[in-house]
C-alpha cells in the first residue's frame, strides 16, 4: 500500500439511497481511498487523522419528518469538510437552520444546471447536465450559506458555506448521467479537503487480507465457490490471508447450472488456482425443495437457505466455524441493506437463513466493491484473465431464468437454447462487449406452424446487456442478422421451442434477470 493512500481517506455516510456505493467508488477511481459506513455508526469508530472529508449520501426519507435518519447525528463538529448529496444536502441545510419543503414538481432524470461559482464548480461549465432524483428541496438557506447552482425547478440546487466547511448538491454527481459530476467530486476531494491522491485498486488487497485475518483469527473457514468471478476472487484472497489448513472451498452443484458448467468449473479450478476444493452434487436436494415453487422471492430464499445448509454439512466434516462468500456491494444494496428498498433477495444476502452455524461468522471481503473493481483485484492477484472476465452468473442460476415452476425438462430446454445463443454470440465476435447474455424460458406457450402442422411450444426470450457496474444497464444492440440466425437455430434444434423474442428493456425500469 502506498504511504499517501494510508494517510488519507474520505468517509461516505450512508442514508439509504440506491447509488451510495457509487460515491465511494468514484472517489476511489479518482485516486483517494473511500469507505462507506451506515450514518449511525459512532464517529469514535471511524473518525481519525486519516479522514480528510465526509460525504453524506442520498436516501428515500424527508428530513422534516419525525425519526428522519441523521436527525441526532452531530454533523457540525467533525473537523473536516462535509459534502451533502440529495438527502444529505437537505439534512445539512435543515440541521443548520435552513428550510426544506416538499416540492410541487419532482425532478427526475437529466436536468440542466446553471452553475454560479464556489469551490465545487471550479472548471465546471456554467450550463451543465446533471442527474436529479428528488421531491423535497431546500427552499431557504441558513445564514452565511450561498447558492452555487440552480435549475429551473430548484433554485437552490447547490450551496456552500466555506467558513464552516459545509457543501451541498441536490443532484447526483456520482451517476454518469451527471456529465461533469466527476469534476464536482474531484473538486471536493482535492480542492476542498486537500487530498493528495495516489491510491490504486490493488492497494485494497492488503486491507482486505488484513480484514479476513482479523475476523477469522485461528478459526477455520468453508468458502462458497461458484465458479463465478466474485467467489473466485474471494477464495484466492482468503487463501492469501489464511493458512492452507484453515480454508476449504466448496463447489455446490445445485442442478441449476448451464450446460456442462460443473465439469468445466472443476477442471479450471483444479488446474489453475491450487485451492483446496470439495465438489458437492446437491442437485436432487435443490430441485426437490423447489418443486411446485413459482414465486421468485421464495425461490431465492429456498436456494439461499439450502446453500447455507449444504455449507453447514461440509463445515461439520471439517469443524469449520466461518463461511466465506463472494458477496459484492450491488448484491447487498438490491437485497435492501442499509435502508434502501428490496429489489430482489440475492441468494447470498437476503436469501440467508436467520439462524445457522455461521451466524455472526460470515466473511465477505468484497462487500464494498463493484464487479469491475473485483475484476481489477482478481487480475492483481494473478487469477487468469479468462476467469476474471467471465460473465456474471447469478447464484440461484437457471432457477431465476425458468419462469414459474422449475422442472428437469424445462431446465434441459433452457440449457440447449442458452448454449446456442452463447455459441453464436462468440462466433459473431460480440461476446467480449457484452456484460451478460442468456436465454430465459418465459413460461408462455405460443402457437406456430412447422412443416404443414400446428405447433404449440415454448417462447424463449434472449437477453443481453451492456453496463459498467450492473446498477444501470442498456440492452445490447445485437445486429439483426445475428439475432435472426440464433432464433432460427434455436427453433430448429431445440425441441418444444417455437418462438424467440429479444428483450430490449433497460435497467431501470427492468432488472437484468427476469426474476
Ligand atoms: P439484477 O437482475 O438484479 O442483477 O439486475 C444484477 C446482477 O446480479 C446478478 N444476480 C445475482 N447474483 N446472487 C448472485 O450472486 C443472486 O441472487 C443474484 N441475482 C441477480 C445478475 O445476474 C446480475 O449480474
Amino acid at each position: 500500500m502506498t504511504e499517501k493512500s494510508m494517510t488519507e481517506k474520505i468517509v461516505v455516510l450512508d442514508f439509504g439511497g440506491q447509488y451510495n456505493q457509487l460515491i465511494a467508488r468514484r472517489v476511489r477511481d479518482g485516486g483517494v481511498y473511500a469507505e462507506i459506513y451506515p450514518y449511525s455508526k459512532p464517529r469514535e469508530t471511524w473518525l481519525d487523522g486519516s479522514v480528510k472529508g465526509v460525504i453524506l449520501t442520498g436516501g428515500p426519507n424527508s428530513v422534516y419528518l419525525p425519526g428522519a435518519p441523521g436527525a441526532d447525528v452531530d454533523l457540525f463538529s467533525l473537523g473536516v469538510p462535509v459534502l451533502g448529496i440529495c438527502y444529505g444536502m437537505q439534512l445539512l441545510a435543515y440541521r443548520a437552520g435552513g428550510t426544506v419543503e416538499h416540492a410541487d414538481v419532482s425532478e427526475y432524470g437529466h436536468t440542466v444546471l446553471h452553475a454560479r461559482g464556489g469551490a465545487l464548480f471550479a472548471g465546471v461549465s456554467p450550463r451543465t447536465v446533471v442527474f436529479m432524483n428528488h421531491t423535497d428541496r431546500v427552499t431557504a438557506l441558513p445564514e452565511d450559506f450561498s447558492i452555487d447552482a440552480s435549475t429551473d425547478n430548484c433554485p437552490i440546487a447547490a450551496y456552500s458555506c466555506p467558513s464552516r466547511g459545509l457543501y451541498g448538491v441536490q443532484f447526483h454527481p456520482e451517476v454518469r448521467h451527471s456529465v461533469e459530476g466527476g469534476r464536482v467530486l474531484h473538486n471536493f476531494v482535492y480542492g476542498v479537503c486537500g487530498c493528495q491522491g495516489g491510491y490504486r485498486a490493488d492497494d485494497l488487497i492488503d486491507r482486505m487480507i488484513e480484514r479476513v485475518r482479523s475476523q477469522v483469527g485461528e478459526g477455520t473457514v468453508v468458502a462458497g465457490l461458484s465458479g463465478g468471478v466474485d467467489s473466485s476472487v474471494a477464495c484466492v484472497l482468503a487463501s492469501r490471508a489464511l493458512k492452507k489448513e484453515q480454508l476449504t472451498c466448496v463447489f455446490v452443484d445445485h442442478g441449476l447450472l448451464r450446460k456442462d458448467e460443473a465439469a468445466q468449473v472443476m477442471r479450471t479450478y483444479r488446474e489453475n488456482l491450487g485451492l483446496n476444493i470439495v465438489h458437492v452434487d446437491a442437485s436432487e436436494k435443490f430441485l426437490a425443495a423447489l418443486r411446485g415453487v413459482t414465486e421468485p422471492e421464495q425461490k431465492r430464499k429456498i436456494i439461499g437457505e439450502l446453500f447455507v445448509r449444504t455449507f453447514e454439512e461440509e463445515a461439520a466434516k471439517t469443524g469449520a466455524d466461518f463461511l466465506l462468500q463472494g458477496t459484492i456491494y450491488p448484491d447487498k444494496i438490491e437485497s435492501g441493506m442499509g435502508g434502501s428498498a428490496t429489489i430482489k433477495s440475492h441468494h447470498n444476502v437476503g436469501g440467508l437463513p436467520k439462524e445457522s452455524r455461521f451466524s455472526g461468522r460470515i466473511v465477505e471481503p468484497l462487500d464494498a466493491l463493484f464487479k469491475d473493481e473485483v475484476r481489477a483485484v482478481g487480475l492483481a492477484l494473478g487469477i487468469p484473465r479468462p476467469m476474471v472476465m467471465r460473465q456474471p452468473f447469478p447464484g440461484p442460476g437457471l432457477a431465476v431464468r425458468v419462469m414459474g415452476e422449475i422442472t428437469r425438462e424445462k431446465l434441459a430446454v433452457l440449457r440447449d437454447c442458452d448454449a446456442i445463443y452463447l455459441e453464436e454470440l462468440e462466433r459473431a465476435g460480440l461476446a467480449g462487449d457484452i456484460w451478460q447474455s442468456f436465454a430465459v424460458l418465459t413460461g408462455a406457450r405460443t402457437v406456430g406452424v412447422m412443416g404443414d402442422g400446428r405447433t404449440y411450444g415454448n417462447c424463449v426470450a434472449l437477453r443481453a446487456v451492456t453496463t459498467e457496474d450492473a446498477m444501470t444497464v442498456e440492452a445490447a444492440e445485437i445486429p439483426y442478422p445475428v439475432l435472426k440466425k440464433i432464433a432460427s437455430r434455436i427453433i430448429a434444434e431445440v425441441q418444444d421451442v417455437n418462438r424467440v423474442v429479444y428483450d430490449i428493456t433497460s435497467k431501470p425500469p427492468g432488472t437484468i434477470e427476469w426474476e
